[in-house]
């Protein structure tokens, strides 16, 4: 069966682009293989990523990922099954918004700060659906490069 899994972690330290672009060019190659999609989204020391493929290969994954020492406090926010991928043009797509932006895109139109969106997002994770199509069109057309 086909998956989406959301999760949230915090980065040990604020990422330079170049560590980013690292995490970026080894999971797209990975993914590929693996036939995985997603998104990887970072706003201020926190990512977002959105986990596309058959559930036990993204079930292995975020086991994988969820002991990688670049982040921690990985919490799965949203599972779901799927018939149709949304991220299925990407191996693993790169979006890096503003608190304020990601507050929008969730419905939070009051809500300035990260940790309160990723709140409410963790207790109402209906909003997921309509939040990941507006990310799904806010992927930059140029991609993350390297410092
Ligand atoms: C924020 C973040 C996102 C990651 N996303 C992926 C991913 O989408 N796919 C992937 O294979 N590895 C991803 N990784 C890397 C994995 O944690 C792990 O290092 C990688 O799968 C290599 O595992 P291996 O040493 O067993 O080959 C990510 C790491 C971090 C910190």
């Amino acid at each position: 069966m086909l998956i989406q899994s959301v999760y949230t972690s915090a980065a040990i330290q604020p990422m330079p682009k170049s560590k980013l672009y690292k995490i970026l060019v080894d999971s797209r190659v990975s993914n590929k293989l693996a036939d995985v999609t997603g998104l990887l989204v970072y706003v201020d020391g926190q990512f977002l990523q959105v986990l596309e493929g058959e559930q036990e290969v993204v079930a292995a994954l975020l086991e994988k990922i969820s002991k990688d020492r670049r982040h921690n406090d990985v919490k799965v926010v949203y599972k779901t099954g799927i018939e149709r991928r949304t991220f299925n043009a990407w191996q693993m797509a790169y979006v890096s918004p503003s608190a304020k932006e990601l507050a929008t895109w969730a419905g939070l139109s009051n809500t300035t700060t990260l940790e309160s969106t990723l709140k409410t997002l963790e207790n109402e994770p209906n909003r997921f659906p309509s939040m990941l199509s507006k990310l799904l069109l806010a992927i930059p057309e140029k991609d993350l490069e390297p410092e």
